[in-house]
């Protein structure tokens, strides 16, 4: 190795002595004569001056140099002239004098610049990706993401865990999505499945005696794509035996305090408050609540019970409810403002959305006139509502209008700022129902999977209403995002094939695609749980990235491609003879989706 040091080494202890540095070409200015060159590594930036009273011949191959070229750098480390230091960067008090320059590898002008952390278009950045990974925000994404999963592997170990690779070609996962697919040659017309997680497999892991378990698991889901999800992304999957939910939290808990108090500035709330699912749809309306702000989601069906207002009335009778949000000092919102919060409710399942603005002496609003005298009144006093709040108010079923609300809520919290965005809040939501009715199939499907135990005094109700029954399920939320989810599993294969059947499988369906987990179970299956945690969505928050594609070296994008490796590709018709495979969507089409 010819270089003697990187270029986030230097500092004014250097002076003096002769040094040799390789890396790109950052930046270059030109000042009376004189080139100076930022020169840019993995480790920071040196300044390099390049004069010809140093050396004529280095000087004028530095005027030949452009951005992004490869090149090397020997002379004597110089303590830079008063005032003319840099204290943006480490190595700001020093500068390298240029005797000999070597070019090692020129570069085209980039398509981009690197220097500037300019908005570029995103599809340019994924086709050119080893060039946006050199730009700095990019490099310090990949370098937290490093020492974040150093930290979890270290945390992990000292807590006892085995880190356990699973297989990448499975059989396929009930986690809910599409699954990956790859073709076996050997057995023609049958498929391997990746893994939508390692779910069943830590499972098995526990049976096999492992007690306590972890994986940095690659995952893989054919689902539709947003901002915060990938088609293959990694999880921190963890499996434990012996234990009880509390478990499981508190430790995930001192694990993330740790990774947040080391890893980044922000302020983090602890202990994690642990909110029960009903709550949170009820006064948040979703059931990953941002608790950085208020707005709380309020029942005001009492004080309306008697309303002559017949929208209202009709609500509450039928058992549903009226509920409405206080935004304090609103009450100035345009009409336009008020119809788009509007649409926002429609949106997320309400007929619309009632609205008074108590603005100044006046009350501007789509309902008071009809409501019985005293009642406006009576609603402002049960919201504790101010001159200059807005009142919005949604009547439908209870659920519906809570998850009304609370889209509106996610939209102010937003339109106003109201989260702090140095802060983070973590909360655990608990005790989710275990089953949701899904109303195409006419059948119960599991909230989280199949595996997830029922809470024992719920156990009852499998056979009478399973839509009461709860789980020992618990989701991991921040700042609104879903970071993570698990649950205490099934280990009596009784209750696991009654959960089978409410879910409408066959006996013969169960043994196809779970015979292996419940035969496992029947050798002595200690109890165990677990937890997996999006380890990108917590790049998100760590790095305050808007997107996932952000904290990936190699992302897809939208349309799940990979613009720089060109992925997916037809394959050769010799490869697909060998699979026995026939494709019948003529190739242009695929094509054109990208
Ligand atoms: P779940 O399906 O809730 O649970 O997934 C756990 C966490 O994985 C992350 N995640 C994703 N991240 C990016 N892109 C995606 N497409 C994507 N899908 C999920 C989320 C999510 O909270 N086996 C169970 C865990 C268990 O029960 O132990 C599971 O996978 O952050």
């Amino acid at each position: 190795m010819r270089r003697t040091d990187t270029c986030g080494d230097l500092r004014r202890s250097d002076a003096g002595r002769r040094v040799v540095l390789q890396g790109w070409v950052h930046r270059r200015r030109d000042h009376g004569g004189t080139v100076f060159i930022d020169l840019r590594d993995r480790y920071g930036i040196t300044q390099c001056v390049f004069s010809p009273q140093v050396s004529e011949q280095a000087h004028q191959l530095a005027t030949e140099l452009r951005a992004e070229y490869v090149i090397e750098v020997e002379g004597p480390v110089t303590q830079r002239l008063p005032g003319k230091e840099n204290p943006n960067l480490v190595t700001g008090e020093v500068e390298v004098q240029g005797e000999q320059l070597r070019i090692i590898n020129a570069s085209l002008p980039p398509p981009f610049p690197i220097a500037e952390d300019a908005d570029v278009d995103e599809r340019t950045r994924l086709t050119y990706r080893y060039l946006d990974l050199r730009r700095p925000r990019m490099a310090a994404n990949l370098a937290l993401r490093h020492r974040t999963m150093q930290l979890i592997r270290r945390f992990m170990d000292e807590h006892g865990f085995l880190e356990v690779e699973t297989p990448i070609l499975v059989k396929s996962t009930p986690e809910g999505a599409r699954d990956y697919l790859v073709p076996s040659r050997v057995h023609p017309g049958e498929f391997y499945a990746l893994p939508q997680s390692p779910q069943q497999l830590k499972q098995l892991l526990m049976v096999a005696g492992v007690d306590r378990y972890f994986q940095l698991a690659r995952c893989f889901r054919d689902e539709d794509l947003r901002a915060d999800r990938q088609p293959e992304f990694t999880q921190l999957d963890v499996e434990m035996s012996f234990i009880d939910q509390d478990d499981v939290l508190d430790l995930m808990e001192t694990l993330f305090v740790e990774l947040f108090r080391r890893l980044s500035d922000k302020r983090i709330n602890s202990p994690f408050p642990r909110i029960p699912y009903a709550e949170t749809m009820d006064r948040y309306g979703n059931d990953r609540p941002d608790l950085r702000f208020g707005l709380l989601i309020e029942n005001v069906s009492e004080v309306l019970a008697t309303t002559p207002l017949q929208m209202f009335r009709a609500a509450i009778e039928t058992g549903g409810a009226v509920k409405a949000i206080r935004v304090p000092g609103a009450a100035g919102f345009t009409r336009r403002e008020i119809d788009e919060l509007t649409e926002i409710a429609r949106g997320a399942g309400a007929r619309g959305l009632a609205w008074a603005a108590l603005q100044g002496e006046a009350t501007r609003s789509s309902f008071a006139r009809n409501l019985a005298p005293g009642e406006l009144e009576r609603l402002v006093e049960r919201l504790g509502a101010e001159r200059g709040d807005l009142l919005l108010l949604v009547a439908d079923q209870s659920e519906r209008a809570s998850v009304a609300l609370g889209a509106v809520r996610t939209a102010l919290g937003r339109k106003l700022n109201l989260a702090a965005p140095d802060e983070i809040c973590f909360c655990w939501v608990v005790d989710f129902p275990a089953f949701e009715w899904k109303e195409q199939e006419q059948r119960w499907d599991a909230v989280h999977h199949p595996f997830t135990a029922p809470r024992d005094e719920d156990l009852p109700l499998l056979d009478t209403d399973p839509g009461r029954v709860r789980a020992k399920q618990y989701d991991l939320v921040a700042n609104g995002w879903e970071l993570g989810g698990g649950s205490i599993r099934i280990t009596n294969p009784a209750v696991q094939v009654k959960i089978f059947e409410i879910m409408g499988h066959t006996p013969e369906d169960v043994e196809a695609r779970f015979g292996h987990l419940l035969r496992a179970f029947r050798y002595g299956a200690p109890p165990h749980g677990g937890i997996a945690i999006g380890l990108d969505r917590t790049m998100m928050l760590l790095t305050d990235a808007d997107s996932i594609r952000d904290v990936i070296a190699f992302p897809k994008n939208q349309s799940a491609v990979d613009l720089m490796l060109g992925a997916p590709s037809p394959v050769d018709p010799e490869q697909l003879r060998e699979l026995s495979l026939a494709v019948l969507v003529p190739e242009p089409e695929g094509a054109a989706r990208r």
